[in-house]
């Protein structure tokens, strides 16, 4: 947490990219320490995907979560609307990236922009607009933990989910389903 206070207070670094390459010492450290998220924090809700909140910045700035991918789980595609930072901790999740080729109101176009399964110590950045899609899903074996640097605290988070059929943003905010615990919740279409 004192590495992304640090980043986020330094005006020295000038955009995002800045700043997450600032974080990402401390995360692969946090990543690589076997102690460092508590196992309570690594349990999936029921056996469905979840965030488990880990600290949330007292100003509002950021927060952490240790997001759980059970075997076999996906998140769909989605785009965060501001900066992320993700250490792998467990597992083997496979990220797929998008590229935004046009977007006009809630409609947008998308194309695959590369595939990769993360291992323990892996860092990556969500840096929107261009790089804010992305899909996680576990093909096993195990469950999957990465920790998650958001920008903003999660019931503020801009999350949005990709509805493959109709090519449209759809709100797919965090929502508290249980105590610290949240899970991206698609939002019916207005
Ligand atoms: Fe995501």
């Amino acid at each position: 947490m004192v590495a992304v206070e640090r980043a986020l207070d330094d005006p020295a670094l000038p955009d995002d990219r800045a700043r997450a390459d600032a974080i990402r010492p401390a995360m692969v450290e946090l990543v690589h320490a076997g102690d460092a998220i508590p196992d309570a924090a690594c349990e999936s809700l029921d056996g469905a995907a979840v965030g488990n909140l880990v600290h949330a910045d007292p100003a509002g700035r950021f927060h952490v979560l240790a997001v759980v991918f059970p075997e076999g789980t996906s998140s769909g595609v989605h785009h965060h609307g501001c900066w992320g930072v993700i250490g792998y901790l467990r597992g083997g999740d496979e990220e797929t990236r998008y590229r935004e080729l046009a977007r006009e109101g809630d409609h947008v176009e998308l194309e695959e922009a590369s595939r990769h399964v993360w291992h323990q110590g892996d860092v990556t950045y969500l840096l929107p607009p261009e790089e804010g899609w992305h899909r996680v899903r576990n093909p096993g074996p195990g469950t999957g933990v990465s920790v998650h640097v958001l920008c903003r605290l999660p019931a503020d988070h801009p999350h949005h989910f990709y509805d493959r059929d109709s090519h449209r943003l759809v709100p797919f905010p965090l929502l508290e389903t249980a105590p610290g615990r949240w899970q991206a919740t698609l939002m019916p279409d207005p």
